[in-house]
């Protein structure tokens, strides 16, 4: 049902407050993304969501909290190395993943016996979710399949007349999603690569990371964040020259083709039209910028993205992971 979708201030904090009291969703700033919100404890309010976004019902959902203290109403127990995990990077862009008490209603967690949970690092989310008093379930604010919303405009170009209303929190500091790991058994595993970077968590605590190519997390396998051009990644010391091939191939089927990257090899591309990533040196300006650049291919209608890759350690194994999912398997390694 189509719906006007209003835009809250920080101002009007206690009207995003009121809405998810009376059992409503409500978009939120987040330091990674923005998140659609709901009364984890209320089941039909969950239900909200998975319409507003069209989510499949067994890809499961981040439980956001202000502090550990409520991670009592949440889960069962608490290993010693997650209180770590969480004592060193909470608030933040970890989210672990425990064994959850009953009073979590299943839509939550697509009825697995455990729940991802974390502390966002935003001052808005932070004061919402004190204010409202009871932990938000929040996917990213996207139609499924779509890159995560890191702009007000992106939330409101995928919902927009699907939800109440978006909480204007700016621009998303890291602009990726976060880390997702499982806890429930030693060593502990990731899920998903994210913002907070595998390195520092190994720092703490060992962690399997999937290069025995572990089974992908629950709805891992829909985890696309695609725009609607075809994304090729392009790997190797050929890229140019593949790119350059291909390109011309597409454009002469009428394809309007790009190239997302880096900053200082743009110049290897005359004549292409540049989506430029951003520095190889700052690789958390590049996380920031990367969903809306995918997005702005979709703007710009776009057919056919080149995008160059990078080494997969620090965030470019975060970066590389979304590049995997937006390309679908249309990798080639020259
Ligand atoms: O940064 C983020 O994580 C953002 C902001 C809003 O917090 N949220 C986000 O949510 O990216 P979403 O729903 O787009 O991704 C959640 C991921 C999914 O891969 C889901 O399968 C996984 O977390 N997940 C959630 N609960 C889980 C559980 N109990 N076990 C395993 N994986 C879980
Ligand atoms: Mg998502």
């Amino acid at each position: 049902m189509a719906q006007k979708t209003k835009v809250l201030k920080e101002k009007d904090l206690a009207t995003a407050v009121r809405l998810l009291k009376a059992g409503q969703v409500v978009a939120f700033p987040t330091e990674t993304v923005y998140g659609l919100g709901a009364n984890a404890f209320d089941s039909a309010a969950v239900e909200k969501i998975f319409r507003a976004k069209g989510r499949p019902a067994d890809n499961p959902l981040i439980v956001h909290i202000h502090s550990q203290e409520q991670l009592r109403d949440l889960v069962t127990a608490v290993p010693k190395k997650a209180r770590a995990l969480m004592d060193r990077f909470w608030p933040g862009p970890l989210t672990l993943v425990l064994p959850k008490q009953e009073a979590v209603p299943s839509i939550v967690t697509a009825g697995l016996a455990t729940v991802g949970i974390r502390i966002p690092n935003h001052p808005l989310a932070l004061r919402l979710l004190q204010k409202t008093g009871f932990p938000l379930a929040a996917p990213s604010a996207n139609i499924s399949g779509r890159p995560s919303p890191t702009h007000l405009e992106h939330v409101l170009t995928d919902l927009g007349g699907r939800i109440p209303a978006v909480l204007d929190g700016g621009e998303a500091v890291y602009g990726l999603e976060s880390t997702v790991l499982d806890c429930t058994a030693e060593p502990f595993r990731l899920l998903r690569p994210g913002s907070a970077l595998l390195e520092d968590l190994r720092q703490i605590t060992p962690v399997e990371a999937g290069e025995g190519h572990a089974p992908p997390g629950p709805g891992l396998k829909y985890e696309h964040y695609t725009p609607n051009a075809d994304v090729y990644l392009i790997l190797g010391v050929g890229t140019p020259a593949k790119i350059e091939e291909l390109s011309e191939h597409y454009r002469r089927e009428g394809k309007k083709t790009a190239v997302m990257t880096w900053d200082e090899r743009a110049r290897l591309y005359p004549g292409q039209n540049i989506f430029p990533m951003g520095p190889k040196g700052n690789l958390q300006a590049v996380a920031a910028n990367l969903y809306h650049l995918l997005r702005r291919a979709d703007k710009q209608g776009i057919d056919v993205l080149f995008v160059e890759g990078i080494e997969e350690e620090q965030m470019g194994l975060t970066i590389m992971n979304r590049l995997r999912q937006a390309a679908r398997g249309r990798v080639i390694q020259t």
